[in-house]
């Protein structure tokens, strides 16, 4: 027999024709009313039984966390929190569930942390939490397509595999097929690249960006929506070593452009999530509230989840240059009174996410796009100013997450990128096809790469970012 999802039972109205549902079981009570859930929302659907017409060999097995089909009547619902229900004529249990192990899991219906659930990573999407966090993110996925698409944007697959790095700060993970012990060496002792499978030094990729630079070089406009992979040794909340990465390409667009892309676009799927994730958003924004309530009032927001997500839509990032932001840090009370880790001395400083999140949190208060970075701490590929120190380079920061995008006109002028590639150390025989498109009719362009997981934890207000991904990969954790 078919059934329906229970998102679509739901929004019904009542009728005595029968509907059929599967899901898990989340509660059994009083022998009576089983709530529900098929993962389609994060709403049970309430089936109540009349024991006396079931045997008890099947109630028995009604159980937290079995899976079970129910067909009945869709009635209006007497009980409080939802405006239907089903009154069971048929129910089958499909699997069991044994309470004595469900009770050692985090199935069992009680309050768990964070940290238990990401231990049992693969049951926690079961659990009202990962299940708002999951569905929001497929939805926020669909947003980001969407808006390329529509504004006329082509979808490119970079690489996985790849002989180069992108970034150029040799944080990559080596794709070999060598055995570990014994390796061919060459003459001078080094492990011999040229009998692994490509023949060549490979890793998994850290960006999209070079290859998605040569379609931009054709196709106009393209993104790339695909995993990225970086052997940082970073263990904070915003770092992953396998994370998704959005990286749009635009020819014949300057860095202007590029900051009202990100713009644009970073409102849109906020948006998106805000008329599409309606149900999520509520729970994830009283879980929120429930979680700071153990939070000194100081350090508790001010606005509401879902407040903090239209606020970004209704109002302009605010552009600020470097040069302009190092001013206000070093003049900043933090900075004075050394409450900064790292102390803003001099202009050429890198900005930690502690500088980034006061800009953003307690300076300006809003989203802030950072442009016009030393030369020296960006990357190589970044579009030289006449300064001769500032390259054309923007981050975008967001409250709560520091660093969102981050991005760059490119430099499109043959013989400033060859010195840069040069001086900076870049293998030039590796990258000579890159070096190639300044050749064949280079033009202005420019992109930006946001981390998806990063978007994620802002839009679901989830503090960890292993939270927001199925199977987090950070170092020492590769589970599951
Ligand atoms: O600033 P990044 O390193 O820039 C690039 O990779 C460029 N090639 C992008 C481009 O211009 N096409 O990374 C871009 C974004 C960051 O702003 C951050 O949101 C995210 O990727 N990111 C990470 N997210 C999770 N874990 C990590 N280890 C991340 N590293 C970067
Ligand atoms: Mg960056």
């Amino acid at each position: 027999m078919k059934h329906t999802d229970i998102i679509t039972v739901l929004k019904s109205e009542p009728s005595l024709h029968e509907v059929t549902v599967r899901g898990w079981v989340r509660s059994f009570r009083s022998n009576r009313f089983i709530a529900v859930n098929d993962g389609s929302t994060i709403k049970n659907i309430q089936c109540v039984v009349d024991f006396e017409n079931f045997e008890e060999e099947t109630l028995k097995n009604i159980t937290t966390g079995a899976s079970i089909e129910v067909t009945g009547a869709l009635v209006e619902s007497q009980g409080a929190g939802q405006t239907v229900e089903i009154q069971v004529t048929k129910v089958a249990v499909l699997g069991t569930a044994d309470p004595e192990e469900v009770k050692l899991t985090i199935l069992s219906p009680k309050r768990h942390s964070l940290e238990k659930l990401r231990e049992q990573a693969h049951l926690r999407v079961r659990t009202n939490t990962f299940g708002a966090v999951m569905r929001v993110r497929s939805k926020l996925s669909f947003a980001v397509h969407q808006y390329f698409q529509e504004n006329g944007f082509y979808y490119m697959n970079a690489p996985i595999i790849t002989g180069s790095d992108a970034e150029g700060a040799g944080e990559m993970f080596r794709v070999t097929a060598l055995p570990p012990t014994n390796p061919p060496l060459d003459d001078a002792g080094n492990v011999n690249y040229k009998e692994d499978f490509f023949e060549k030094e490979t890793n998994l990729t850290v960006s999209g960006q070079l290859e998605a630079e040569t379609y931009a070089m054709g196709l106009g406009k393209v993104y790339t929506f695909g995993p990225t992979f970086r052997a940082e040794n970073s263990n904070t909340s915003r770092h992953l070593a396998e994370f998704w990465m959005i990286e749009p390409e635009v020819a014949f667009c300057d860095l202007d452009g590029n900051m009202d892309l990100a713009e644009d676009f970073i409102k849109y799927v906020v948006k998106y999530a805000l008329d599409n994730c309606q149900d999520d958003l509520e729970f994830l924004e009283n879980r929120l509230v429930d979680e700071e309530k153990s939070k000194p009032q100081a350090e508790r927001s001010d606005m509401s989840l879902r407040d903090k997500l239209s606020f970004i839509g209704e109002n302009n990032f605010k552009r600020v240059s470097y040069t302009e932001a190092i001013e206000i840090l070093r003049n900043s009370k933090p900075n004075k009174k050394k409450k900064f880790k790292y102390i803003i001395n001099e202009w050429g400083a890198d900005l930690q996410s502690e500088h980034e999140r006061f800009l953003v949190e307690k300076h300006f208060k809003c989203p802030v796009i950072l442009f016009d970075y030393p030369a020296d701490i960006k990357s190589f590929y970044m579009r030289l100013n006449d300064d001769g120190k500032t390259v054309r380079a923007m981050d975008v920061l967001f409250p709560g997450i520091g660093e969102i995008v981050g991005g760059s006109q490119r430099e499109e002028r043959y013989d400033v990128l060859l010195q840069k590639m040069e001086t900076m150390g870049i293998p030039k025989d590796e990258l000579y096809w890159y070096l190639d498109l300044r050749k064949f009719g280079t033009c202005v362009h420019s992109g930006f790469g946001l981390g998806f997981e990063r978007l994620v934890q802002f839009v679901t207000g989830m503090g960890n970012i292993r939270d927001v991904i199925p199977y987090p990969r950070s170092p020492g954790n590769a589970e599951f």
